[in-house]
């Protein structure tokens, strides 16, 4: 089953070939795997929640839930990453657990929809604290939005394409950015709590909805600012330890859970849902006249969340395309420059069409619901191997009722939206991941017109100066 990693380890043009930079110790990973969950969610979110849910204290209780699950699900990938030692996340999982055709559904939606969706999400984000500002007391145009959303799509992509080293810098100084909001933020709502404003937390569950699909879209929302959890399986083929991520996945949510006490003691949950940009209400009543900073370090941390994105997206295109699952075009990167541009340039281009139609919330939602849905068939694949395949050697090994467990969460997040109030965007979303499927047999199993793929992909090479790139190992 190791055979795609063993080639490539002992692969004679290992040397001669192209491979993108990568070093990631222990505290790289940490910021890593916190720098891509910190971004938009907990800016924006929390807001959503609330409306889904309904009451202060359900909110509360469903933003506990979401971190447990992330964490749990963390746990669940860190074996997953153990006995599959390869990089590539879900995709190799799949590919190594249900078959070349699940795989390729994976990818085909990974790449097509749920890399584009994410960015755009977190694009939008951003766009609503940068203009902010300029619109107090009233909802921005949307327009305006989401021209102001390209304009940072169009920039991170730039960046990512021409440096390296620009791009990581960018990551540190952001990283900075969010730990000191947050900080500010979970500081300002201690000074309040302990002045007495806890009016907020009494009654705190009344008006709660207790509707399967309010439930639903409260954590899809709320899982929206965990999403990140698996980061590290994407790019790590070593997981000597699998308590990095344990101990960041538990800190972000103990930084959730107060930074969502802080909205609480600062806004009634009527100012919380009503706000345009929930950091801005929070800094305008805590801060005054400094309110606008907070606007700023959201956008910031949006930023970030988003060059993250970008920076880490390539490393799928690379294993799927070694095997033969993605246009060649797509796994290579700049020749002197090492980045990944075509498949930079491919996801800008989908994230700048799903923008046009898509608004935070319905992206977010749909997002997640194509998301829980290759982490449910992940999970399925970890049982597999566990009752199927308990010889194969396992330095870290999780109780098999996490997996199920895990795997019953995430059931119910796909099909808790549907059967409440079956709505027909999920339809098509859900056709749109089987077409994957439909795509599969005439290109990848009977490898249809493979001259041509051959004729594009050598001019996009001599167009974009690209080669192909080795994985690192
Ligand atoms: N958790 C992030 C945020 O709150 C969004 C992560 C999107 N997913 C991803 N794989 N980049 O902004």
């Amino acid at each position: 089953a190791r055979g795609g990693a063993d080639r490539s380890r002992h692969s004679p043009t290992m040397e001669q070939g192209l491979s993108l930079k990568r070093e990631v110790g222990i505290i790289g990973a940490v910021s890593f795997i916190a720098g891509t969950m910190i971004g938009s969610g907990i800016f924006i979110s929390p807001q959503y929640v609330l409306l889904a849910i309904g009451s202060p204290g359900a909110s509360f209780v469903i933003w506990a839930c979401c971190g447990l699950i992330a964490m749990l699900g963390g746990l669940c990938y860190a074996e997953l990453g153990t006995i599959i030692p390869e990089s590539g996340g879900e995709y190799i999982y799949m590919l190594r657990t249900a078959g070349k055709v699940t795989a390729f559904v994976f990818v085909f939606s990974f790449i097509s929809v749920m890399r584009p969706a994410s960015a755009t999400g977190i694009a939008l984000s951003c766009a609503e604290y940068v203009v902010a500002p300029f619109y107090s007391g009233c909802a921005p145009p949307q327009l305006v939005l989401k021209c102001v959303a390209a304009v940072v799509i169009l920039a991170l992509a730039l960046v990512n394409c021409l440096s390296v080293r620009l791009a990581t810098g960018i990551q540190v100084v952001t990283m900075a950015i969010k730990a000191l909001t947050l900080a500010v933020i979970i500081l300002g709502g201690a000074v309040m709590l302990f002045q007495g404003n806890t009016a907020n937390f009494e009654d705190s569950f009344d008006g709660t909805n207790v509707g399967v699909k309010a439930i639903g879209i409260a954590f899809y929302q709320g899982l929206w600012s965990y999403d990140g959890w698996n980061t590290l399986n994407y790019l790590t083929e070593e997981l000597k330890r699998p308590e990095v991520r344990l101990i960041t996945i538990s800190l972000v949510t103990g930084l959730y859970l107060l930074v969502n006490v802080s909205y609480l003691t600062v806004m009634t949950p009527k100012e919380l849902m009503s706000s345009t940009a929930v950091a801005i209400t929070w800094g305008n009543k805590v801060l005054g006249s400094w309110g606008w900073i907070m606007s700023l370090a959201a956008a910031l941390s949006a930023f970030g969340s988003l060059n993250g994105t970008f920076f880490s997206g390539g490393r799928v295109c690379f294993v799927a395309a070694r095997e033969g699952h993605m246009p060649d075009i797509l796994s290579m990167a700049h020749v002197h420059r090492l980045t990944p541009s075509p498949a930079l340039i491919f996801t800008t281009v989908i994230s700048l069409v799903v923008l046009i139609p898509g608004d935070f919330q319905s992206i977010v939602n749909y997002f997640s619901f194509t998301a829980w849905f290759f982490y449910a068939v992940t999970l399925s694949g970890l049982i597999y191997l566990k009752i199927k395949k308990p010889e194969l050697p396992r330095p870290y090994s999780v109780p098999i009722v996490l997996p199920i467990l895990i795997l019953l969460v995430a059931i119910f997040l796909v099909l808790a939206p549907i059967i409440d109030q079956p709505q027909i965007e999920y339809l098509y979303v859900a056709l749109f991941i089987l077409s994957g499927a439909i795509v599969y047999v005439p290109f990848i199993h009977f490898k249809l017109c493979p001259g041509m793929f051959d004729k594009v992909t050598t001019f996009l090479q001599l167009f974009l100066e690209v080669a192909p790139a080795e994985k690192n190992l």
